[in-house]
């Protein structure tokens, strides 16, 4: 993940929050030149003390750098930015960090191929802190030899992974990952909040509930080699077993104000399998 100074490129990051200040400092710290450019200029300040070169305008800060970063809140931010673009910038990288749909990535990549430039988006799994670490992923998709060409750059900022030619790859990834956290970690505090309304001792109820989010991990490897077998083994319970479960934890949660995690369609989805004569099958086949 390092870079020689011998080797130093010239790197616009535009847009200078947390993501694309910590972006910018991990860049400068390798010895490369860094051209920043953001809305509100004076949040720039620390890293113009910090040997960043300033760009007067956003055109101004792309038109000087091959590899240029978009770090901003959201898309729209992405499309304003996008538009205020009106050079040639033939043979340079636009790489969009942010968080987003394939929709909004799929439309940033027409607005970066109107440009004439290739396009990556990027998946940010970590926070500032984390960039320029072990501990951070960054998950790009697009164009392939933009991402080869400039692999030793965004091997600065993270273990760099390409995961797809489609724009939106990235962002199906990426959001696709953090809904994985959320519904973990709100069936979790579902759990919390009905076992510490029932006066149980939350804290012995959850070293039990570790427990069991361990039994999710575990099985992942098992679930993929399910899913690429299209062999769905019923495990620990056949779907009949699961649709029984699922109807007590739907009356659970019933009126509670976390919801009840969107349990009414898996249960008509394990419902609609049983009469298709599935029953006997595990839970992985609700989506076989
Ligand atoms: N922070 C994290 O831990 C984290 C982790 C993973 C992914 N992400 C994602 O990374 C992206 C950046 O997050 P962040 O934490 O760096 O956000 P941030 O600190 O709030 O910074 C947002 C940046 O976007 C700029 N901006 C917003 N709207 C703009 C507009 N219309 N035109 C021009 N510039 C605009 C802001 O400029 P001003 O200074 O002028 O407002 C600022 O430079 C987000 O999509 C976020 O979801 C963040």
């Amino acid at each position: 993940m390092t870079e020689t100074k011998s080797s130093a490129r010239r790197v616009a990051v535009i847009g200078t929050g947390a993501i694309g200040g910590a972006v910018a400092r991990r860049l400068l710290a390798e010895g490369h030149h860094v051209v920043v450019w953001n809305r509100t200029a004076s949040r720039s300040a620390d890293l113009v003390n910090a040997g960043a070169r300033p760009a007067g305008s956003i055109g101004e800060a792309a038109s000087s750098a091959e590899l240029i970063l978009l770090t901003l809140t959201d898309y729209a931010a992405v499309r304003q930015c996008l538009a205020q673009l009106d050079g040639d910038l033939s043979g340079r990288t636009i790489v969009v960090m942010c968080t987003g749909t394939a929709d909004e990535a799929r439309q940033a990549a027409r607005q970066v191929a109107a440009l004439g430039a290739h396009y990556l988006d990027a998946g940010v799994q970590a926070s500032p802190e984390m960039i320029g670490t072990e501990a951070a992923t960054i998950l790009y998709s697009g164009s392939r030899p933009a991402f080869e060409r400039h692999h030793a750059i965004l091997g600065l900022l993270s273990e760099p992974r390409f995961v797809g030619e489609t724009p939106e790859a990235a962002a199906i990834w990426d959001l696709a990952l953090f809904g994985v956290w959320y519904d973990a970690q709100l069936g979790l505090l579902r759990a919390l909040d009905t076992v510490r309304e029932a006066d149980i001792d939350v804290a012995e109820f959850a070293r039990t509930a570790a427990t069991q989010l361990g039994h999710v991990v575990t099985a992942v490897p098992a679930t993929v080699s399910e899913l690429r077998e299209a062999d769905y083994p019923a495990g620990p319970a056949n779907l009949a077993e699961h649709l029984t479960v699922v109807r007590h934890l739907i009356g659970l949660r019933a009126g509670r104000r976390l919801g009840d995690g969107g349990l009414p369609p898996v249960a008509a989805r394990i419902e609609e399998l049983i009469a298709d004569g599935r029953g006997d099958e595990g839970l992985t086949a609700a989506i076989g």
